[in-house]
């Protein structure tokens, strides 16, 4: 690998307050260098490995350099130091952190979570073991619409508590940034509490939380007992949802849920149009049970991304290979806990996404309803199982490439100079075994913006 260190230490830095973390010891380091993957790229995770046998540390194994919040350099121990050393980075003043023969790679990304609600619904498990399908549940008005019941009765404080408590949970599986969508309050007043709310537990740290407003998640009571309720609600969107989340100025994406049963591609594409004018980024819950043409929007209107696809239309998988040929490219994030929980047998076509050169991302979908896991190994597994992925392409998919589908493909994702000191150590000597052990606590230490915020010793 070309070594470099990022310039800074000259001068300033021997007397700033800052400090750094010399990460040593690790068998491997998976870097993610290189941008954003696609087609056969995206098995390609830029693996530095310690002499092969050797898990202590020695001059050729992997290290990364941390100097306040942002990565340094990445590279042999012994040039990487003395690089640092001529940039002028005080040596001294890098904390040694021991690997100890385990997989070092960046903070995993969850791209899409419905991280901010009341209660819970483990009545639809039992509900769907007796045959119940998922928009059946929420056409009799439960589903989303019982969580949004419970989430516009809770308050603020009850909000964030339980928001904490999810957060805690990512950050032990490995977990450094999320994506937190509204969409349980279906109301002006509710889903402003909640993309607040989102956006406090993001300043709170250490997970920083990309907020997205998805006041178009299903249609609420009040609207669903008019004959034209569909219609007015995505009005009552577009003229006082859309501006009042404008106004607040929290929220970086718009999310519509456009399947056959909650918005049309029609009605998506309306809302959809009207975020970006208030300068919004746009993503969208696509083919989610049945092709209703999701992809097809979301190439069209140039979606950052395109989530669960795991019934795309074969026009739909056309046109988002077009958009990713064309150079715009819109990230199929890929939610295979969600299908697994749902117990569908109809798996998002994450090959075929591959061979047609789409990028793929991976999450969690957390929410109450289908996919109540914090996890993104757990989604790795059920990505290399179900999807076929390799362990390799999942890794891909749940960094670097999760951190282009929320718009942070230059923040984070990737271990590289300038980039977010944002990793994980990890309690087995290679990437590749973090979906072979599901359900597994792997994560030995995480590190967020250069601070470690997790240390199981
Ligand atoms: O991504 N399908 C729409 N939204 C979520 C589920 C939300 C819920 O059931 O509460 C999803 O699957
Ligand atoms: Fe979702």
């Amino acid at each position: 690998m070309n070594l470099r260190v990022i310039p800074g230490g000259r001068g300033d830095a021997s007397a700033s307050g800052a400090s750094g973390l010399l990460v040593i010891g690790a068998s491997e380091v998976v870097t993610m260098a290189g941008g954003l993957r696609a087609g056969p790229e995206q098995d390609d995770v830029a693996r530095l490995t310690a002499v092969p046998g050797g898990r202590e540390p020695s001059p050729s194994s992997p290290v990364v350099a941390t100097w306040d919040d942002r990565i340094v350099g990445v590279g042999p121990q012994a040039d990487l130091e003395r690089l640092l050393e001529a940039e002028g980075y005080p040596l001294g003043r890098f904390a040694r952190l021991d690997a100890r023969g385990g997989a070092v790679t960046p903070g995993l990304v969850d791209p899409h979570t419905h991280l901010v609600f009341a209660g819970s619904r483990e009545n639809e498990l039992e509900l769907r073991q007796q045959g119940a399908g998922y928009m059946e549940i929420l056409a009799a008005g439960g589903g989303i619409l019982s969580t949004v019941a419970a989430t516009r009765a809770a308050g603020e404080a009850d909000l964030l508590a339980h928001g904490r408590r999810w957060l805690d949970e990512m950050l032990a599986h490995g977990t450094t940034t999320i994506e937190a969508k509204s969409g349980y309050g279906l109301d002006l007043p509710t889903e402003l509490r909640l993309i607040e709310v989102a956006h406090a537990l993001g300043r709170e740290g250490p997970i920083d939380i990309v907020p997205t407003f998805l006041g178009a998640h299903a249609v609420p009571p009040e609207f669903r007992r008019r004959p034209d309720g569909v219609e007015a609600y995505v009005r009552n969107i577009l003229d006082e949802q859309l501006p009042g989340v404008a106004a607040q100025g929290r929220a970086r994406f718009c999310d519509v849920f456009c399947e056959e049963g909650a918005f049309s591609a029609d009605q998506s594409e309306r809302i959809l149009r009207a975020a970006a004018a208030f300068g919004l980024g746009l993503r969208l819950h696509a083919d989610e049970i049945v092709p209703s043409g999701g992809a097809e929007l979301a190439a069209d209107i140039g979606a950052v991304s395109a989530d669960h696809l795991a019934a795309p239309s074969p026009a739909g998988i056309d046109a988002l290979a077009a958009a990713a040929e064309e150079g715009r490219p819109v990230v199929a994030t890929l939610l295979p806990a969600t299908t697994w929980f749902l117990m569908k047998e109809r798996h998002a076509p994450a090959r075929t996404f591959i061979e047609r050169g789409i990028p793929v991302a991976i999450g969690t979908d957390f929410n109450p309803g289908t996919s109540p896991t914090p996890s993104v190994p757990l989604a790795m597994t059920l990505a290399c199982l179900n999807l076929r992925l390799t362990p390799d392409e999942a890794l891909a998919a749940a960094t670097i490439n999760a951190a282009y589908a929320v718009g942070l493909g230059e923040e984070v994702g990737s271990l590289e100079g300038g980039k977010a000191a944002d990793l994980v150590i990890w309690n087995v000597p290679t990437s590749r075994q973090i979906p072979y052990w599901p359900a597994a606590d792997l994560v030995r230490t995480v590190v967020k913006r250069g601070r470690i915020v997790l240390d199981r010793g």
